[in-house]
């Protein structure tokens, strides 16, 4: 089969892992979720006492172990889901928590974490046949990746879609302060020095604050095909 690299950006919230995961079953390819891995890092930089009560960052200390932090994507035999392995055991649950949200993003803002993550990335994707969702995959993870869709929808929307989430799985939730969290990490997004979230020149942009899970999914289904076309003369 013909592959191509898919590189999904955007805003917290706004759904782009629902729709990278089902492009990604629907034609075959590998789902990758850059945000866990970024999440994943924060986990255990707070599971180990490198994140202080005061939220202040050891450096020095994370960078030292950075080499050591193993993370790794396996699927879930009874649901058919990715899930995020730290060290070989299984945190998917524990990085969605909030104590996770509220440090992902300066952790995520540090120049040596983002490199090594970045590395990371770039090998999954080696073999194209990916489906990648992050902020920076386009425009830094695969710059020459044949489909590129910047993901937008606005904060209130975002920020109802994570309750909603949350409430669905039976985990307390405070709308306002869901609210401040999607706000606060795209400011921190957007303005950090390396790597800030921006639309790739050649990303095609998705606002989905009006649009179904449905249609949403076609949508990026026929820039899919389209993309293939493009690349390889026709979609097989
Ligand atoms: O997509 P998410 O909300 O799970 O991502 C968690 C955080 O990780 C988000 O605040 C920004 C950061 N992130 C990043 O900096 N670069 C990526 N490629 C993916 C996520």
């Amino acid at each position: 089969m013909k592959k191509i690299t898919i590189a999904i950006d955007g805003f917290s919230s706004c759904g782009k892992s629902t729709m990278a995961k089902q492009l990604a079953r629907r034609i075959g390819y590998t789902y990758i979720d850059s945000g866990a891995m970024y999440r994943a890092v924060t986990l255990y930089c707070l599971r180990n006492g490198i994140i202080g009560a005061d939220g202040s960052i050891d450096t020095v200390r994370l960078r030292g172990e950075m080499d050591g932090i193993d993370i790794t994507f396996r699927t879930d035999s009874a649901t058919g889901r990715p899930h995020t392995f730290l060290c070989g055991e299984d945190v998917e649950g524990e990085i969605r928590q909030m104590q996770v949200s509220e440090h992902v993003s300066p952790v995520s803002a540090l120049p040596f974490v983002r490199e090594a993550l970045v590395r990371q990335q770039q090998r999954f994707g080696a073999d194209k046949g990916v489906v990648m969702d992050g902020r920076d995959i386009g425009t830094t993870v695969f710059p020459d990746a044949e489909l590129k869709v910047f993901v937008t929808a606005d904060a209130r929307t975002r920020a109802r879609r994570r309750y909603d989430e949350l409430r669905a799985k039976g985990v307390e939730a405070d709308f306002d302060e869901i609210l401040r969290n999607v706000e606060e990490r795209d400011r921190i997004d957007q303005t950090r020095e390396v790597s800030p979230l921006r639309r790739a020149d050649d990303a095609v942009v998705l606002d989905n604050s009006q649009m179904s899970l449905e249609e949403q999914d076609k949508w990026l289904l026929d820039h899919y095909e389209k993309a293939v076309a493009k690349t390889y003369g026709r979609a097989d």
